[in-house]
């Protein structure tokens, strides 16, 4: 982390899980255990659980967020959620091509770009996720890999933009998996997502962008993984759902 050039951003992903009903009074909880942070702090909730959620972080410092959203303004969409209506809910960030989307609902970087633009257009922060899969890590590809998503990604995106931007670095092999990269294996790569946004942008937007680590992130590994240098925060799946196990990486980004 580096608290002087870039905001550190702990986020939660919810992924499937959570009732609605159950949601108003767990976030009052993340408030209040969480209540000094000095990082940003985001819940990313699923759609029908988001109305509890704002509700809930009313006069907190707490943040929601939405898992996804189409990226058409409106229209013969069926089943789909657009930028301008998470925006009307309250609704601050969104994460956009998380690996679950891409591996089980097609998405692709060229939606993933769409969905970035779209989410910019109506004043949501993207939570942005490029990682590579086991295969290509070991078939040593994972530079290119990563490169290619964050190229791809931010496709005529202006560099004005980038304040409101976070990306999340998640080796899929790491989500869900309890197998966490180690933390020189999430620096190096961070590092090359900064490295492409240098070459992409200029040294200013790539220093001062927030680049995540996400994957098994737990109580247990967040202090050391948040330690390094390129590593801006954390996007928390299974932790972010015990809100002792949150806190406890919240403080770890201290
Ligand atoms: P995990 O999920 O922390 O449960 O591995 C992270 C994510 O998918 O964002």
């Amino acid at each position: 982390m580096n608290y002087e050039k870039r905001k550190t951003v702990i986020a939660g992903n919810w992924k499937m899980n959570k009732l609605p009903s159950e949601t108003y009074d767990y976030i009052k909880e993340v408030a209040s255990k969480t209540e000094n942070a000095k990082c940003e702090v985001v819940a990313c909730v699923p759609f029908v659980n988001l109305c509890a959620a704002v509700e809930a972080a009313k006069g907190t410092h707490v943040k929601i967020g939405a898992e996804n959203l189409h990226f058409m303004p409106s229209g013969a969409f069926t089943g789909e959620v657009s930028a301008a209506m998470l925006k009307d809910l309250g609704v601050e960030y969104v994460i956009i091509g998380h690996s679950e989307r891409r591996q089980y609902f097609a998405e692709t970087d060229v939606t993933v770009n769409k969905k970035i633009a779209a989410a910019l257009e109506a004043g949501l922060k993207p939570i942005v996720c490029v990682g590579e899969l086991l295969e290509q890590r070991e078939q040593g590809i994972t530079k290119e890999i990563v490169s290619m998503q964050t190229k791809i990604a931010f496709a005529g995106i202006d560099k004005s933009a980038f304040s409101s931007i976070v990306i999340a670095y998640e080796p899929v092999w790491a989500i869900g998996t309890g197998k966490t990269a180690t933390s020189d294996q999430a620096e190096e790569v961070c590092k090359i997502i900064r490295d492409v946004l240098c070459e992409l942008y200029d040294e200013e937007t790539a220093e001062g962008t927030t680049i995540q680590y996400g994957g098994s992130m737990n109580a247990k590994n967040a202090k050391e993984l948040l330690e390094k240098y390129d590593v801006d925060g954390g996007l928390i799946g299974g932790a972010s759902l015990r809100s002792d196990d949150f806190a406890t990486i919240v403080k770890a980004a201290e």
